[in-house]
């Protein structure tokens, strides 16, 4: 194996920078985020995540995209369709999600409410003939292993498609070969090397074939959203896209709205305020926090027993779980749902470390060297994780409570990405940092019955973070959004 060192272009001695031309940078790429929509809701304007074009600011972005070999992009782009065909084949074993997810529920309320749903349309036989995926699998590259290493992936309310794309645009096409034109030579930048990016083309067209599949012309497509929202320009693009070059028509409801509103007609046709539903594309939904009462739940199950589409079902949430993802890479769990050997040995390659806490063996290592492991809760949207001494005292806890409350929670092996140099920008505000970055790879998916229709990688979206940070998060302020820049 090589152990050489990651060689970093130069684009990342920003202190060859100027300061003149730095600042002259800084004010260009503000203006192009906010011309084209890297945009969310400012925090300090109470009705900017209610509001739609009020208290604008830019969303966190990197000045200048990190490096990444060309072999570990081409690596995690050629896992989009794998890990997609995962996801399907892993959704229809009910028996396997249950059983897995069997003592998680025993620990987890909201795990366990999922599966309550998941139960029912297992008893009634629930058949869902068009399956549609918008999913992203996030990567990191272990600094000392040269691995490309899977952080997790996402199988609901995928975020970043639509502002992602306008980074790279930031970082690649006009406003670089602006900059490169002015400053290329001191950068020793090349903008061919920043990856195209077509996450929210891609994902229209996903959710506007899956809509010809339903066949049902009047049929509008709802996006379940948060009440407040300030990510909501993020969505917005896929929705712009949908009704000027597809002419279908997005509705945003909370799920208590479609609680009220909904209804499933005699033909199983999901109708919410008089409007026939196609398909219902969760934005929200994947944290206890969407769901504040029973209401929520309601709308949930509603929407899991009529015809529409869902993005995702119930099953394909299930399997974005941690704990999934930790079943499924214990030996020989991989060939029960792949049969080519090259294929398994693709996806294995791309495991971390992972384990449940009835491992007492990694629970002791893990209480002796916490810094080596992360612990997680079967939560998405980011802040979950447990580290470092938080982790130790969590695993000791537990062992003294002889719970069952170890079961909600996972143990992964730490990775440890190379430290890169970065300028970030925040509220209008440069700041120089050390920096890693994920990496994470949107795909889309949609069968119908059998016939797999779209199988594809799709696009991109880089979450760089301070090193010293542990969680990656871009809208609670940890993590800025960024693009990649090839060597
Ligand atoms: N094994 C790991 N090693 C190092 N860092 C990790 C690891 N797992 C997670 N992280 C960090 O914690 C962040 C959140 O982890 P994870 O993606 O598993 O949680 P999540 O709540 O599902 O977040 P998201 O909102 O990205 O879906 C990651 O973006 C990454 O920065
Ligand atoms: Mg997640």
């Amino acid at each position: 194996m090589d152990h050489s060192p990651i060689t970093l272009p130069r684009l990342h001695n920003y202190h060859e920078i100027h300061e003149n031309q730095l600042q002259n940078i800084v004010y260009d790429a503000l203006v192009f985020a906010t011309l084209n929509g890297l945009l969310v809701g400012d925090k300090s304007d109470q009705r900017s995540g209610r509001v739609a074009g009020v208290g604008l600011v830019h969303l966190p972005f990197s000045l200048l995209p990190p490096p990444l070999p060309q072999t570990y992009w081409k690596q995690a782009s050629d896992l989009a369709p794998l890990f997609n065909q995962l996801v399907d084949r892993v959704s229809f074993d009910g028996f396997f999600l249950q059983q897995s997810l069997s003592k998680t529920k025993k620990a987890d309320e909201f795990t366990s409410r999922l599966l309550d749903i998941h139960s029912k349309m297992l008893q009634i036989n629930k058949k869902e003939d068009i399956r549609l995926g918008l999913f992203r699998s996030d990567y990191m590259l272990d600094e000392k292993t040269k691995s490309l290493l899977q952080v997790e992936m996402n199988t609901i309310s995928t975020s970043f498609s639509g502002v992602g794309c306008v980074i790279t645009e930031l970082h690649s096409c006009s406003f670089f070969r602006n900059i490169l034109s002015h400053y290329g030579k001191l950068l020793g930048l090349d903008s061919q090397r920043v990856p195209v990016n077509n996450a929210t083309t891609q994902y229209a067209e996903a959710l506007a074939k899956a809509w010809s599949e339903y066949n049902n012309p009047s049929a509008a497509i709802i996006i379940v959203v948060q009440a407040e929202e300030r990510n909501m320009y993020d969505q917005h693009f896929v929705s712009a896209i949908l009704r000027e070059r597809y002419h279908i028509t997005t509705i945003r409801k909370t799920l208590a709205e479609i609680n009220q509103e909904g209804e499933i007609l005699p033909d199983g046709t999901l109708s919410v305020d008089g409007q026939a539903i196609a398909i219902v594309y969760f934005r929200a939904g994947y944290t206890p926090v969407d769901y504040p009462s029973e209401s929520e739940w309601s709308a949930r199950l509603l929407i899991e027993q009529s015809s529409a589409i869902k993005c995702p079902s119930i099953s394909y949430h299930l399997v974005g779980t941690k704990k999934i993802q930790q079943e499924l890479a214990k030996p020989n769990v991989l060939e029960r749902f792949f049969e080519n050997k090259d294929d398994i040995a693709k996806l294995r390659k791309c495991f971390a470390g992972l384990w449940s806490l009835e491992d007492l063996d990694i629970v002791q290592k893990a209480i002796e060297k916490p810094e080596l492991f992360v612990m997680k809760p079967q939560r998405e949207g980011g802040g979950n994780n447990i580290y470092g001494d938080d982790l130790r005292e969590t695993l000791i806890k537990l062992q003294k409570a002889g719970s069952q409350e170890d079961a909600a929670y996972i143990l992964m092996q730490r990775i440890f990405p190379a430290n890169t140099e970065a300028i970030l920008m925040r509220n209008g505000i440069l700041h120089k940092d050390r920096v890693i970055s994920e990496f994470g790879i949107f795909s889309t998916y949609l069968r119908n019955k059998d016939k797999v229709i779209i199988n594809n990688e799709s696009g991109y979206m880089v979450r760089t973070k301070p090193s010293l940070s542990d969680e990656g998060g871009v809208l609670p302020g940890f993590g800025v959004i960024d693009s990649v820049y090839l060597t």
